[in-house]
């Protein structure tokens, strides 16, 4: 691949909490390492006031603040703050885009752009920096979720976008493909040739994804109250694991081949007709109760208001094609839930017939775990002899063959998603980043869904703080003869 880094960076949203936990942090990380090109500068800008120095004054709290104390280092702090200048700017005044390009200056050498806003302002940004002479060949744009709410939104963002940047200028995030763990997805399956033979319909019983959050509301009502669950985590991060566990081996690891691959497993959604959609999807909101034995508030207790937002979703997905006919998908997602955690377990089919059943011996099938987090690690079931002379029936149990990638990576630093997401982003690869027709995709089959919510007036059923989400979540798969992988 060839990379072509850019001399400058500007980050929108610079004052924001985006930028303060997880953007300041991430550049400081590539800068303490030597991995941001010599001489790049970050323009931040905002609404908020702020000269230089001011907001390199709040760029170092932030960084004091959020930085762990093994990674603060005076030296690289400061020179990291060197590289730093702001320019304040109402994104709705197209006069202030002017200061910001003269603020910039040149951009011969490549300017990368961190777009995260709101959806009503994607327009005026992308006027404001054509109008500033900001869309050149020179430039690209990161962009940041929410890109829309749903198709046709989504649509008219990418259109303006459109306007000023060509699909390969556009670099649109999705934070869980920056995820160490998330890659290795495609380690696991296209660098082992075991997996293969198996994963498929003939080998994989069903496949579940959860990612279970423990935070509530934090300080986001305005957007997620607009968002909920399907929109927030399903549309974009869960979908894309689908795609990365669903999809064709592609044949180079390449923006190209990588992104052809997931795109078709999106067009691949078997389409919920709305009479299906009670039956295949539960949603739920949190109520009171308890997480990591601390009493939290209810979701419309957080809110100060009723509401009908989903905080909770469960789906019964399905990819039609060769490889998956009659798999099931098992997704589900929420905040407040009993632990963090991010998984993938794939059940594999049982043995055709147990030589063992006539000895008492009772077989569980092999299920596969990928941790994603909090902990790495995958892990396979596999059915072992309990020691013994087997006079009373032969015991067989399940047992875990390990695979820690903490420990056996423990001496390498794991770094931040948006780390990654940014270096690529700085240096011009696109691999790791969604294409117009994948986010396209994702939301026709998400729009789908909230429609057969309408159509059927499905509200959400509350669900105890702190607990696995509403029992019909339960009866999702328990109908088909499935338990959720909850240990
Ligand atoms: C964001 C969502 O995209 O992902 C948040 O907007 C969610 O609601 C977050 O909390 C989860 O990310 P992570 O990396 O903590 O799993």
């Amino acid at each position: 691949m060839q990379r072509s880094p850019v001399g400058k960076l500007l980050l929108f949203g610079a004052t924001g909490d985006l930028a303060q936990r997880m953007l300041l942090p991430s550049l400081y990380g590539l800068h303490a390492d030597g991995l941001l090109p010599d001489g790049l500068t970050i323009t931040g800008t905002a609404r908020s006031e702020h000269d230089d120095a001011s907001y390199k004054k709040f760029a170092k709290a932030a960084l004091d603040e959020f930085l762990p104390d093994d990674r603060k280092d005076e030296k690289a702090l400061k020179s990291f703050l060197d590289r730093l200048q702001y320019q304040a700017l109402d994104a709705t005044d197209m006069a202030h885009y002017k200061d910001l390009a003269k603020k910039i200056g040149d951009t011969a050498g490549g300017l990368a752009i961190f777009l995260s806003t709101a959806p009503s302002l994607f327009e005026p940004v992308i006027k404001g920096l054509e109008s500033a002479g900001l869309t050149g060949e020179t430039v690209r744009i990161g962009l940041e979720k929410p890109l829309g709410y749903d198709l046709a939104s989504s649509k008219e963002i990418n259109d303006t976008v459109a306007t000023a940047f060509p699909e390969d200028r556009t670099f649109r995030i999705d934070h869980y493909l920056g995820k160490e763990t998330v890659q290795n997805i495609l380690a696991l399956r296209f660098g082992n040739s075991f997996f293969e033979p198996v994963w498929n319909a003939q080998g994989i019983d069903n496949v579940q994804i959860t990612v279970a959050e423990t935070v509530g509301l934090e300080d986001r009502a305005g957007y997620y109250e607009t968002a909920g669950a399907l929109r927030d985590m399903v549309a974009n991060h869960m979908l894309q694991l689908v795609a990365l566990i669903a999809m064709e081996p592609p044949a180079r690891f390449d923006g190209t081949a990588i992104r052809d691959e997931k795109a078709k497993v999106f067009r691949s959604l078997r389409q919920m007709p709305p009479e299906q959609v009670p039956h295949e999807t539960v949603i739920g909101q949190y109520g009171d109760g308890a997480v990591n034995g601390e009493i939290v508030k209810s979701y419309v207790a957080e809110l100060g208001k009723p509401s009908t937002t989903e905080t909770f979703v469960a789906i019964k997905a399905h990819v039609d094609n060769w490889r998956w006919q009659g798999v099931p998908f098992y997704l589900r997602t929420g905040k407040r839930m009993a632990t963090r955690r991010s998984e993938i377990a794939i059940q594999f089919k049982p043995v055709p017939h147990s030589m063992f059943a006539g000895r008492g011996g009772l077989l569980q099938p092999n299920m596969l775990i990928i941790r994603l987090q909090p902990e790495e690690y995958i892990q396979l079931l596999v059915m072992a002899k309990e020691p013994g002379l087997d006079r009373e029936g032969i015991r067989l149990r399940e047992v875990p063959l390990n695979l820690s990638l903490d420990a056996e990576f423990a001496g390498t630093r794991r770094r931040i998603a948006y780390e990654r997401l940014l270096l690529d982003l700085i240096e011009g690869d696109p691999t790791l980043f969604v294409r117009r027709d994948e986010v396209e995709a994702q939301w026709q089959w998400i729009d789908a869904i909230r429609e057969g919510w309408t159509a059927n007036d499905m509200k959400p059923k509350s669900y105890a703080s702190g607990t696995w989400g509403p029992s019909n979540a339960i009866a999702l798969t328990e109908r088909d003869g499935v338990t959720w992988q909850d240990d």
